[in-house]
């Protein structure tokens, strides 16, 4: 089949730069101590997991119970939730699916603590767990290392639980554009975790994981020989956002879409909101310009193209987050040159439980 085939709107990978990107990634990390756990959560789908294991990821990342019990369905045997689970329910069924696979979540709070105990002797399980350090992002995890010190303390005393060690993840920085500002606050954070991990040892607790970084800091991380997995998640797909970072990926997901309406000055394609995320910003045209993009639900008004349009032409954008436009689609169509190759199913989409 063509792409011209495809119903629209549509999302495309172009298979030699998708390939390209991963290649990058294991090469950035060929002979350091850094790990690849990539992060779930841009793509969902299982068969891309799948080809991280097997081109070297020591497991994956994710950020829902749901999307660990997708992976684990599939037969992905390592999983790290990088998020703290904390209702009844989710903490029994998280519980139990610690037995079908190596299960990491993460903890703030004593009392997740004691219930993930509970939970895990009454499933007869092992949950591992990382203790969240906050790191500025103000987001989860604790602030201070007594903290850090007092909750792995209190899962070392727990049977059913394994200190596993710490996740110090630096959102607030991943899409700082500047390559010096993002070094100089990855350092000072360095220096924070390093006093932490001192001090941990100092009090007889040893982490073997220190787990974050993301596509904007991977080059760092890569280079800083402090973190032990890299939890990276868009550098498969570089959306427009991390486009303008200058890192050694290039973008590779595309959002396919038909031209519905032309005017003198306006181009109308048959995609809006409800196919493509815009929470961080608008989609970029691919081969033109133009000097605004309007959005709806289901269009995307494209003002003063700098090319010519005419109706039921094709026409590619680039999505400005991939994570929340991946999230509004049932399949990934695998593109090489013009031609679909495969099809990626999404299988966790909508998976935010
Ligand atoms: C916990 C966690 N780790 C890692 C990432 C990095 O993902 P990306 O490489 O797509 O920025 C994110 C992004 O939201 C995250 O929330």
């Amino acid at each position: 089949m063509k792409i011209e085939n495809i119903v629209t709107p549509a999302l495309i990978v172009q298979k030699s730069i998708f390939e390209s990107n991963a290649e990058q990634m294991s090469a950035l990390l060929a002979g350091g101590s850094l790990k690849l756990r990539p992060h779930y959560k841009s793509h969902k789908c299982a068969a891309i997991a799948h080809q991280q294991i097997q081109s070297g990821a020591v497991g994956i990342t994710c950020a829902k119970l749901e999307e660990a019990l997708d992976l684990a369905d599939s037969g992905i045997e390592d999983i790290l939730i990088a998020n703290q689970i904390t209702d009844a329910s989710k903490i029994s069924r998280l519980a139990h699916l610690a037995n079908a696979c190596r299960l990491t979540v993460c903890v703030d709070n004593g009392e997740n603590v004691a219930e993930l105990e509970k939970a895990a002797a009454s499933a007869g399980s092992t949950i591992y767990c990382l203790v969240e350090y906050e790191i500025g992002m103000e987001r989860c995890g604790v602030s201070g290392k007594e903290a850090v010190l007092s909750l792995a303390q209190q899962i070392e005393r727990c049977p059913h639980l394994v200190f596993d060690g710490i996740q110090a993840y630096a959102g607030h920085i991943s899409h700082t554009v500047s390559v010096e500002e993002r070094e100089q606050e990855t350092n000072k954070n360095k220096e924070k975790i390093q006093e932490l991990l001192r001090y941990l040892q100092e009090n007889h607790i040893f982490p073997r994981v220190l787990s974050g970084g993301s596509t904007g800091t991977s080059v760092i991380k890569a280079k800083e020989s402090l973190y032990t997995e890299l939890q990276a998640g868009s550098y498969l797909f570089m959306d427009a956002t991390y486009r303008a970072l200058g890192l050694p990926f290039q973008s590779s997901l595309f959002l396919l879409c038909t031209v519905v309406s032309v005017n003198d000055t306006v181009v109308v394609v048959d995609a809006g909101v409800k196919s493509c995320g815009v929470d961080q910003g608008m989609p970029v045209p691919y081969g033109f310009s133009v000097s605004k993009i309007v959005a709806s639900e289901e269009h995307f008004q494209l003002h003063s193209p700098s090319k010519k349009f005419h109706v039921g032409e094709k026409v590619l954008l680039i999505p400005a987050h991939c994570c929340s436009t991946v999230n509004l689609h049932d399949r990934i169509y695998l593109v090489d040159g013009d031609r679909v190759v495969d099809r990626f199913l999404i299988t966790a989409r909508g998976a935010f439980h």
